[in-house]
């Protein structure tokens, strides 16, 4: 055994002396290169462009960019893709620029690069960290196999607004949740080594709390407390940057008071200083300058204040470009200041392998071998049908016998343009499955399917022209909708079951994509009701990018699968899971609210002083007139076509000390007549505490298979570290006393209890 440990120790001593001499040689070869460099060299280092052509997500995109490049004023270019069209502009910089530093090419490769995965909400409600993984390895092979090797995700906001259109984009409100997620997509874009040619830099976004944007409105102001940030809305960032993610981007947001993208206390005290992160901040899409509109100076102050804050790069606004030499002339920078910003760009482009070889990325027979292989679209196709969540299933009208006439009905049941969901920006949304397809696909012989639209998207050609802003997603018919609407209850009339696939389109969640108003919109809602008023068993399929208010959709239908945007696959996938090819296991990670006026809404929410107890109404209790506190469905739920039975917890100890560990069991069994997965989720509550304790606190959970008839013991280990909590001075403590304990599906739990220390 001791023979065993000192071999172990050797071993991580003969790694690390690797590790160390790897970094002092790339200490040494980029203090070589920069002493090379003029004061101008540096400052084009931290200048990211882009020529347009991708989505700008601004207003601002860059000109000039063939000069700029050769005058070495460019560090990086986002928003090019294609092997030849970037070793071209690599040339540029190496061939033709003085010192010919190579360029860092980055993009957004959100959910998937050509072959689309479900919006990254929907695969959170996978729950699978290997699927998750699987899929950002999957993007980082066809996008480096385009020339991309730079990545603009994945975005770890946390988010309980579902105003906010951007909470399509990220995992969904738990910090517990979000950090496995954002590990498995650290790991994924980045594999162990990033100069392997299939592997790409993650960048770790948006740095902070972007997701808590007042009132859902994007962009808007964020002003918390520090232990809410700690305990709640930074460890998702914090396990980004310990999977070793390459690159952090600043937030557009202020921070009570201070834009991220000029806020040294994140950006250097908390980002560095705390959590050891040793990579490049980038700015998001013109932040620098916008921190003039927040009304923090002109160009030249706001292009220092964030250089100082330790922002490393400039996306686009071009301050650090145009003003950082006065500012160093001026003494507002120093010369440290740039040089170490710059060294911490050359040092990515370094660990990327460029100074190596700048062309690795670019072998014109990749994309054709890489890129949207049959394979990656059946991984697609299983990871959508993973990411789909039961909401409802009245008198077992799924799965879908594969017999007699199916209407098809809905605005989204024969669509391409926004099966993809939002950024998806290198996705062919003419190379999705519409779910007419997946269904005949899948339906076999003996199924009449019969299509009508029914509605469309929005009648409103306003919204429908802000939605429309990157290709047609709403596309409105010529017919009336009246018209529209009677063809579709006569199919239905016609049918044994009505299928509906309703809800919104895919740029209308998304950046720039808030609403104030969550329903499935009024036109669609006439036609789902229509529908109901025929008595045909009616399911509904709802896409959209974020929670809906499904009050009364929830009375209407006897089925809703929600299906959010599901990527490439769409149709096949959601054929799949209708007619019971896949038996869906997902599960909510952002919780549904009834209605608007209830947002946010949260499952780990802290207590009151005068909690509700139940849901009705109690005077001077903490609750509402008009509105149940209780969400229409919460986080962690969603049903299977089988069912899942939970014996009582047990637990090794009812007391742990420090050091010891804590072994929580239950027996999971299937009780129906399918076979199906289980997210079997663990939460405790720390009963007392210095500061109020979250109602529940998920800290583990595992996905299991179990066929129909069978049991199996889950077993689950807590020891001190998942007690903490950032206290009142955030130090990151245990409190002794008592705990709950809750195994089960979101509010579905067994509950035991344990005293610590
Ligand atoms: C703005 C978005 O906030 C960010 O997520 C994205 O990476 C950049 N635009 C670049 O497209």
């Amino acid at each position: 055994m001791k023979k065993l440990m000192l071999w172990a120790v050797a071993f991580v001593l003969f790694i690390s002396c690797g590790q160390q001499e790897e970094k002092s040689e790339m200490d040494g070869f980029i203090s070589d290169l920069m002493s090379q460099m003029t004061i101008q060299e540096k400052i084009g280092q931290l200048n990211l462009i882009t020529p347009g052509g991708g989505i700008p997500t601004g207003s601002v995109v860059s000109t000039d960019v063939e000069s700029k490049v050769k005058a070495g004023k460019v560090g990086g270019i986002f928003g090019i893709y294609g092997p030849d069209k970037l070793r071209q502009a690599q040339q540029m910089a190496v061939e033709e620029s003085a010192l010919g530093i190579p360029m860092i090419f980055g993009a957004d490769v959100i959910h998937g690069y050509k072959t689309t995965f479900p919006i990254p909400l929907g695969l959170s409600c996978s729950w699978d960290m290997e699927l998750i993984g699987k899929t950002a390895r999957v993007a980082a092979t066809e996008a480096t196999a385009d020339g991309i090797f730079w990545n603009f995700s994945p975005m770890v906001d946390i988010a309980r607004d579902p105003r906010w259109g951007r909470v399509a984009e990220g995992a969904g409100e738990d910090p517990y949740l979000g950090s496995e997620v954002a590990k498995a997509m650290v790991r994924g874009y980045q594999q162990d080594d990033l100069k392997r040619e299939n592997t790409m830099m993650a960048t770790v976004k948006h740095l902070a709390l972007y997701g808590a944007s007042e009132a859902g409105r994007d962009y808007n102001t964020v002003d918390m407390s520090r232990m809410r940030m700690f305990n709640e809305y930074l460890p998702p960032y914090k396990a980004g940057v310990e999977a070793g993610a390459g690159c952090v981007m600043s937030s557009f947001n202020d921070v009570d008071g201070v834009p991220a993208s000029g806020n040294k206390w994140l950006l250097t005290d908390v980002l560095r200083e705390k959590w050891g992160f040793n990579g490049f901040v980038v700015s998001d899409y013109t932040s620098v300058n916008e921190m003039i509109a927040h009304g923090l100076g002109d160009l030249q102050a706001v292009s220092a204040l964030a250089l100082k804050a330790g922002l490393d790069m400039d996306m686009v606004g071009e301050g650090f470009l145009t003003t950082l030499e006065k500012s160093l002339e001026e003494g507002k920078v120093t010369e440290a200041d740039i040089d170490l910003a710059c060294r911490r760009v050359l040092e990515a482009k370094y660990k990327l392998g460029l100074f190596d070889d700048p062309y690795l990325y670019f072998d014109d027979a990749r994309p054709e071998r890489d890129i949207l292989t049959e394979e990656n679209r059946q991984f697609a196709r299983e990871a959508a049908a993973r990411s789909f969540v039961l909401l409802k299933n009245n008198n077992q009208v799924l799965p879908l016998k594969k017999s007699g006439t199916i209407a098809l009905i809905g605005p989204l049941a024969n669509d391409k343009n926004n099966m993809l969901g939002t950024w998806a920006p290198t996705g062919d949304p003419q190379l999705s499955v519409p779910v007419l397809e997946g269904i005949k696909n899948v339906a076999g012989d003996e199924v009449t399917v019969s299509y009508a639209k029914g509605a469309n998207i929005s009648d409103d050609p306003v919204f429908a022209e802000k939605v429309n802003v990157f290709g047609t997603r709403i596309d409105i018919d010529e017919r009336p909708p009246e018209v529209m609407l009677r063809e579709a209850v006569n199919t239905a009339r016609r049918a044994d079951v009505i299928v509906a696939v309703v809800g919104e389109a895919s740029e209308m969640s998304g950046e720039s994509g808030s609403r104030t108003n969550l329903d499935v919109p009024e036109n669609q809602k006439k036609l789902i009701r229509a529908l109901a008023e025929t008595g045909k068993p009616l399911v509904l399929v709802i896409m959209s990018g974020r929670p809906l208010t499904l009050e009364e959709e929830n009375e209407l239908a006897d089925a809703i699968l929600q299906v959010w945007h599901p990527g490439v696959e769409a149709g096949n996938a959601i054929a799949d899971v209708l007619f019971g090819e896949y038996n869906p296991s997902g599960k909510l990670t952002m919780t549904f609210p009834r209605n608007v006026g209830q947002i946010p809404i949260y499952y780990r929410h802290r207590t009151t002083g005068r909690p509700q107890d139940g849901d009705e109404f109690q005077k001077f209790r903490s609750n509402y007139l008009d509105s149940p506190n209780s969400p229409l469905f919460p986080f962690g739920y969603g049903l299977s076509y089988t069912t899942f039975d939970y014996s009582d917890i047990s637990l090794d100890k009812s007391k742990i000390s420090e050091k010891e560990t804590l072994e929580a069991t239950v027996n999971v069994t299937n009780t129906g007549d399918h076979d199906g997965e289980e997210v079997v989720q663990l939460y405790i509550r720390d009963v007392v505490r210095s500061i109020t304790p979250p109602v529940k606190e998920l800290k583990r959970f595992q996905k299991i298979h179990l066929e129909a008839g069978e049991s199996r013991e889950v077993s689950f280990t807590l020891s001190e570290e998942d007690l903490k909590f950032y206290n009142y001075d955030l130090d990151f403590v245990a409190e002794p006393g008592d705990f709950n304990l809750f195994i089960g599906s979101g509010d579905e739990v067994k509950e035991a209890s344990f005293v610590w220390k």
